[in-house]
Formats: C-alpha cells, sequence, structure tokens
C-alpha cells in the first residue's frame, strides 16, 4: 500500500525514505510523524477478515508486509466476554498479555523486524521500560539482525531475562527510562542502526493499530462505547484511536469508541497536558509509579495522543498505585486474567469511571491488556505472602474442612 509520513504537529509531509525518522522543523519530541496511506483505491468488506488470523492479515493496511515465520504469531490475541462484571451488561477484555512475548508490543516489533530486513539494515535497538526490548530481542532473535538493548534500572526481572535468553545485548543502565531513550538515540544515530524507539519511529504505531481492528472484527464489528488502555509513551492509545478511525473512515464500521487513556496518578504527563489544552505543548514531569511501563515522564508520543484524543473524542484519566494493585488481584479472581500492574491500569480506570457514574451498565466497554502479570511478579509478590504446610499440617487442615 502506498503511504506518506505527515508531522503530526506541523502537517509538513514526507516520503518515507530510509532513515525518516521525525519532522526536521518540529524535532523528535513534537514533530513525530503519521504514516498516511492512499486508501482510495482500496475496497474492503467484513468478509476480508476473520477473528484470530493475526496481525498481517491486515497488510493492506500496514506499511510493510510479512518476512518473517515468526509472523503469523503476532495478533490474534483473544477478545474475552464477562456478563455483569462491575455491575455492567458487557465488559470486553482484549488479552494482550497472550501474545508471543506476552505484552501488547509485540505488535510493534514485528513491524520493526520486518521494516529493518526490508530497508537493509543489520543492525536493531531500542530503548524500552522492557516490554519493547523484550519483544523486539525476541522477534529478532531468529533473524540475521544483531539486536542492541537499552533499559532503565526499573526493569522487572521477568522482562529482563526474556532479553538476555533471547541473546540480545543488553545494556541495562542505572538511570530512568527518560534518560535511557536519550541515551540509545545518540548511540543509534550515530552508529546507523535502524530505531524501535516508541514514537520517533513511525511504523511501530501501525502494527499497534491492529489491535483496533481486531476489537471490531472479533466483536463481530459492534462498536464498544469506550475502550480502556494503559498510557506511558502514548503509542499505544494513539494506536487504537487511528485503527478505530480507519476502520470507520474506510467504511467498515461507522463509529468509534470513546477512547480512555490511562496513566498512573504518580506518572500523569499527558493527563496534564491534554487538561491544559490545544496546542498541546510537552512538559516533562518527574514520575513515580509502581507500574514501571508506564513510568514515562518525557512521553515522546504525548503530541499525537492529545491531537487524537482531541480530535476523535478521548480523553485521559489517572488512578493510584493502590487502585492498579487491586486491580491485579480482582481482575485475575473475577476474569481470570493475570494483568501487570500497567495492563491493569486499564482495569483501575474502568472502575473508576463506574465509580462515578459516566459508564453505566449498559454501555458496552473493551479493557485492554496490555502485559502478561508473570513479567513482574514482584509487583504481587508483597501482597501474597505463602507459608508452606507440613504434608501433616495438610491432611490435619483439610480433614477440618472436610467433616
Ligand atoms: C504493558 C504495557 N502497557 C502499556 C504501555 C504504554 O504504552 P505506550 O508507551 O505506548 O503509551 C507499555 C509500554 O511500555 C507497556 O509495556
Ligand atoms: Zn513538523
Amino acid at each position: 500500500m502506498g503511504y506518506h509520513l505527515k508531522c503530526v504537529n506541523c502537517h509538513k509531509t514526507y516520503a518515507p525514505d530510509h532513515d525518516r525518522y521525525t519532522c526536521d522543523d518540529c524535532g523528535d519530541l513534537k514533530g513525530t510523524l503519521e504514516v498516511v496511506y492512499d486508501y482510495s483505491k482500496l475496497t474492503l468488506s467484513r468478509e476480508d477478515f476473520s477473528p484470530y488470523e493475526g496481525l498481517f492479515q491486515f497488510t493492506d493496511l500496514l506499511p510493510v508486509g510479512s518476512n518473517t515465520s515468526i509472523d503469523e504469531a503476532m495478533g490474534g490475541t483473544p477478545l474475552l466476554e464477562f456478563e455483569g462484571l462491575l455491575g455492567l451488561d458487557r465488559v470486553l477484555i482484549k488479552h494482550d498479555g497472550l501474545g508471543f512475548s506476552s505484552s501488547f508490543k509485540d505488535r510493534a516489533s514485528i513491524i520493526a523486524v520486518n521494516k529493518a530486513l526490508e530497508l537493509g539494515y543489520d543492525t536493531v535497538y531500542c530503548a524500552s521500560t522492557g516490554n519493547a526490548a523484550s519483544s523486539l530481542a525476541l522477534a529478532s532473535a531468529h533473524t540475521p539482525l544483531k539486536t542492541v538493548i537499552f533499559v532503565p534500572s526499573t526493569i522487572p526481572k521477568g522482562k529482563l531475562a526474556q532479553l538476555l535468553v533471547a541473546g540480545a545485548q543488553v545494556l541495562p543502565i542505572k538511570t530512568t527510562y527518560d534518560e535511557v531513550f536519550d541515551i540509545s538515540l545518540e548511540i543509534g544515530r550515530k552508529k546507523g542502526w535502524y530505531c524501535r524507539n516508541s514514537a520517533i519511529n513511525p511504523y511501530l504505531l501501525e502494527g499497534k493499530k491492529t489491535a483496533a481492528f481486531e476489537i471490531l472484527v472479533q466483536n463481530h464489528y459492534e462498536v464498544p462505547d469506550f475502550v480502556f488502555v494503559s498510557v506511558g509513551d502514548g503509542t499505544i492509545v494513539s494506536a487504537l484511536m487511528k485503527g478505530f478511525r480507519e476502520f470507520r473512515d474506510l467504511g467498515l464500521v461507522d463509529a468509534i469508541p470513546k477512547v480512555v487513556g490511562v496513566q498512573a496518578r504518580g506518572a500523569a504527563t499527558i493527563q496534564h497536558v491534554f487538561e491544559k489544552g490545544a496546542p498541546f505543548e510537552p512538559a516533562p514531569e518527574e514520575v513515580s509509579t509502581i507500574a514501571d511501563s508506564i513510568s514515562v515522564g518525557n512521553p515522546r508520543d504525548v503530541v499525537k495522543a492529545c491531537t487524537y484524543a482531541q480530535a476523535l473524542g478521548g480523553t485521559f484519566i489517572s488512578v493510584s498505585d493502590e487502585a492498579i494493585l487491586d486491580s491485579i488481584h480482582e481482575m485475575a479472581a473475577s476474569t481470570g486474567v493475570f494483568a501487570e500492574p500497567a495492563g491493569a491500569a486499564a482495569y483501575a480506570g474502568l472502575k473508576t469511571m463506574v465509580a462515578s457514574g459516566e459508564i453505566r451498565p449498559e454501555h458496552l466497554v473493551c479493557v485492554v491488556v496490555t502485559g502478561n502479570g508473570l513479567k513482574d511478579i514482584d509487583a504481587v509478590k508483597g501482597q501474597t505472602p505463602v507459608e508452606f504446610y507440613e504434608v501433616a499440617q495438610v491432611y490435619e487442615l483439610m480433614k477440618g474442612e472436610t467433616e
């Protein structure tokens, strides 16, 4: 599919050249690019897609085709449906903790791997709180690409283990994600490596938007009223909004959901910028939250996230760390979905808006779970202390219970 790139801030357009990442005039932070396709010659119908065929069934709407043998494994995650959850008639959970590397980031990493191969690079790199890194390392492992990963000291052990076993060159750095991001860009650019950093690489969002497509296809094209997703750099939330918009513009559905971006209260930079209103000016903050994946003080897709939300009826809210931890337990116990803190933040956001009355029982709601709880068991370890019994004690205990 033919496409060009457009600056989200000044709307200047660019050809998709080999090393074109952001707008020359607006810079890396404000001038992230949007991939704009020429859909005028494209006719798609609902029958062209099926619920579980995965991400590359949408190749007509993507900037790269499939090249590697693991492409088939990407996307196609379950859309689960629950009746009566939180008092609502129907709640959908898009469980992207069940992907190739157990996070939503697979959708972007596979695009980066295929793009790097298509463009002839030999090395791909990224800075990441952990999930983008582990998905990139695993998705590129079987290709000739060398993978270099920059991560902050907050990376949970599960994510670090994924990186180490995948054989990537890992550079864990004693600083924040925000600084790691800048260091990686400086080094990656000097070395001429392919960049898989959120927001900087415009193609990543294209992979992520397929989750919106899947929600619609899997829900038989019934459009949810609200979609909740957690927000760090702001790329996933932007991607969902773009995906819903594209399916509407292609005539496959006639409405788009209200997308609610959920941040941790201690890292709510995008919410603050959005609430100040347009023109959206990045305003980095010091941040702190137990949800490591969304602990971002200088979000790189802030302008895009706020611009899309303003145009498409989206909004941003924030939830406390306590609410996030409670939601991990509550969601697992009531739905069987074990989410990492960032994944559970979306559920905590839903609870907040149910409590405030903004979500009513008849609203159809979808919660996007972006990461698997097994990636960060330390987050719940303290809350689930376990004392092992002696064998005899178990018989004793059960005897009492059954009699
Ligand atoms: C599990 C999880 N949820 C949410 C996010 C936030 O995504 P974004 O940075 O695109 O806003 C991330 C990013 O690392 C993540 O790993
Ligand atoms: Zn620009």
